[in-house]
């Protein structure tokens, strides 16, 4: 039989420091009760009652003076008040995870939102939780979820923020939290599930897959043990919830290849070394069993064989013990060299929208409020650090009473910004950042969590152009002073955006030829032109390039910050012009024109203008003809509006194309009479 121990069994910190904090106050104080039971595991109660640490039920039961232990499951802001109402010496021992858990919840509360927490409703860490608020709603199932979202209609229009018991089911949780998110609008979800749980769950979990059987050992009342078991139960068929080594039957193992071995957070290792022990000393009478059964070659082989495994496996304990030893060695040296303001790695084991848990490797529970994870106050925690991820940070304040260190990340990162920002100005490199705000007189970068000004005259943007547009935006800048004393950061836009103009200008004019295409932006338009930027150079467009229809003015098809297609009609390199085209040669009228029509062709025309000495109409659209006066009828008359009017369609005749000039000659009269003078060299 091989015994796979979980990694994760057995006390977790909070529970560890509980039972550590009681044994050293009832030494201390000559003993001391403890509000509740310390931990849902008898044995260890027992063993406290012999070291002086008794167990009362409620803050009545404590005497004046008396040390009184709050276990990791804390209480409420009540039991607190009736504690020091009568005089009691409190000793806090709540997990750090869980006071924060509080801390959101009283927060929250006083801040106007509903709370809700997702939990075993008798379980007294969920009691505690709720008594840091009013009218907090429990919610221990998807089912309770369900007929809350019929029953409560209201709480969709309130702020509504939930929380979860330490120790719950994460999936059980994402269930929960999806049916709430169908109701409240307004809904806050604070993940409070602790990772050592999470972690416990999932290795028990993947043990429960891989054995024929799962031990799991823990307090019947232990919610996070019972939990435990839940999850192997679907995964194994063979899975034993025992308290102790008592209780484990061995005979139900024998046969059994490989068994797991998993403990709740209230388990200590000395129960699950015995449970260990009571397995090893039935492998080592299975190989008893052998050596009498088998020939003696054969029996010396396997015994040695299996007495190796049981020897690594019986010994496995022990061995822990050892390095347990030396961890916690280890371990109490890395917390007495803990200071402020020292840089120290970690695992980012958890993440809120309020703040990060680091674990640091020691007892003492490292975290990272939100506020410290970065200065950008658009920045998501989320996007910045994931569980897993290795982080760096400065020690901000160690608290040996609660067990935290709490650690700051945008400090330490500032610090490399500093030196960032500093090479980057004496090197004259060009810097990113994204903008935050706008300031009186200009705009503010963050830059790796340190604020640059950038005066607006140093912007980039056009004037009288607001300096709203740009925040929000990621910009390219070049730094013009550092003062870190005076934590003056001062930086340009325009400088960046005017050497890249003048780069993309030289490689411009050496490539730059006649029909050459470029994407250009329309910079500004006068009357008879529109000047566009092709790249660091401005070309003009004329008016007569713009459009092969009639126009008065550019802006009649243009505007301002318009992108388009320009061609290159002629540059002059010395003087540093160009004279772009943008109405697309291929569309010209007057080609489409000679190709359609020729002299003597009659044309459906329309007039377009009456002037004094004829008409004016068009015979395809950019392409007018004239007829004289005295071709719109065969009798003399005096004006052509005598006949004509604008507007009309009538059928004229090409009396001539004159194709240098891109005139045309028209005769309504030639189509009347027969005898229509030749005209052309009249007109
Ligand atoms: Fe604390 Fe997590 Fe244990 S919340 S008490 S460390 S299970």
């Amino acid at each position: 039989m091989e015994i796979i121990n979980a990694k994760t069994a057995g006390f977790c910190f909070g529970v560890r420091r509980a039972v550590e904090m009681a044994e050293k106050a009832a030494g201390e104080f000559g003993g001391c009760v403890t509000l509740g039971q310390l931990i849902h595991n008898n044995d260890v109660v027992r063993a406290l009652e012999d070291k002086g640490v008794r167990t009362v039920n409620t803050a009545d039961e404590v005497l004046p003076g008396q040390t009184v232990i709050i276990r990791s499951h804390g209480v409420g802001m009540a039991e607190y008040e009736a504690l020091r109402a009568k005089g009691a010496n409190i000793v806090d021992a709540t997990c750090p995870e869980v006071k924060r858990i509080h801390d959101m919840v009283r927060d929250d509360w006083q801040a106007g939102r509903q709370i809700i927490i997702f939990g075993e409703r008798d379980h007294p860490e969920v009691i505690a939780s709720a008594g840091w608020c009013e009218g907090a709603i429990v919610l221990e199932s998807a089912e309770e979820a369900e007929k809350l979202v019929k029953n409560r209609p209201e709480l969709a229009a309130i702020p509504v923020t939930v929380v979860s018991q330490t120790t719950a089911v994460r999936e059980r949780f994402d269930f929960c939290i999806n049916i709430l998110k169908k109701l409240c609008t307004n809904l806050k979800i604070f993940d409070t599930i602790c990772y050592t749980t999470a972690n416990r769950q999932k290795e028990a979990a993947s043990l429960a897959s891989q054995c024929e059987a799962v031990v799991v050992i823990g307090g019947r009342h232990s919610a996070n043990s019972v939990k435990l078991a839940e999850i192997c139960a679907p995964l194994c068929d063979k899975v034993f919830f025992i308290e102790n080594a008592e209780a484990l039957d061995i005979s139900q193992l024998r046969g059994i290849k490989t068994v797991g071995v998993t403990a709740g957070a209230s388990t200590p290792e000395w129960i699950i070394k015995e449970v260990n022990k009571k397995m090893s000393d039935e492998i080592r009478e299975e190989v008893s069993e052998i050596r009498d059964e088998q020939p003696e070659q054969a029996v010396e082989t396997a015994a040695e064989e299996t007495a190796q495994a049981v020897q690594a496996q019986a010994e496995a304990p022990e061995a822990e013990s050892a390095e347990e030893a030396s961890f916690e060695e280890m371990l109490e040296k890395s917390i007495k060299t803990l200071h402020t303001g020292e840089k120290v790695t970690g695992i980012v084991a958890a993440v809120t929208p309020t703040e990060v848990s680091i674990d640091l490797g020691t007892k003492q529970s490292g975290y990272i409020p939100a506020s410290e994870i970065t200065d950008d106050p658009n920045a998501n925690v989320n996007d910045i650090v994931k569980v897993g991820d290795s982080i760096e940070a400065y020690v901000m304040r160690v608290n040996d009473v609660e067990g935290t260190v709490m650690l700051s990340k945008k400090r330490l990162d500032s610090v490399k910004a500093w030196d960032d920002i500093a090479q980057a100005r004496n090197e004259r490199t060009v810097v990113e950042g994204k903008v935050t705000e706008e300031n009186k007189g200009g705009v503010v970068v963050n830059l790796k969590g340190i604020r640059v000004f950038v005066p607006a005259s140093q912007s980039g943007l056009p004037k009288d152009t607001p300096m709203t547009e740009l925040v929000g935006k990621t910009v390219r800048l070049r730094i013009t002073e550092v003062n870190q004393p005076r934590r003056r950061v001062v930086g340009s836009i325009r400088a960046v955006q005017f050497e890249e103009r003048r780069e993309r200008a030289e490689k411009l004019w050496e490539e730059i030829e006649v029909g050459k295409h470029y994407n250009g932006v329309v910079k500004s338009m006068t009357s008879y032109g529109a000047f566009v930027d092709i790249g660091g150079v401005d070309g003009m467009v004329h008016v007569s390039e713009i459009s092969w229809d009639r126009i008065r003015q550019p802006a009649d098809v243009l505007s301002i910050g318009q992108e388009i297609d320009v061609y290159v009609i002629s540059f002059d390199k010395e003087n540093k012009k160009i004279s772009l085209g943008y109405k697309d040669p291929n569309a010209n009228p007057w080609t489409k024109f000679t190709d359609t029509y020729k002299v003597d062709d009659v044309a459906e025309v329309k007039i377009v203008k009456l002037m004094a000495f004829g008409a004016f109409a068009e015979i395809i659209p950019g392409v007018d003809g004239l007829i004289h006066i005295s071709q719109i009828a065969n009798q003399r008359i005096g004006k052509p509006d005598e006949v004509l009017s604008e507007g009309e369609t009538v059928n004229a005749k090409i009396v001539n194309i004159d194709e240098e000039n891109h005139k045309v000659s028209l005769s309504i009269r030639a189509l009347l009479s027969a005898e229509a003078a030749p005209v052309a060299e009249e007109e």
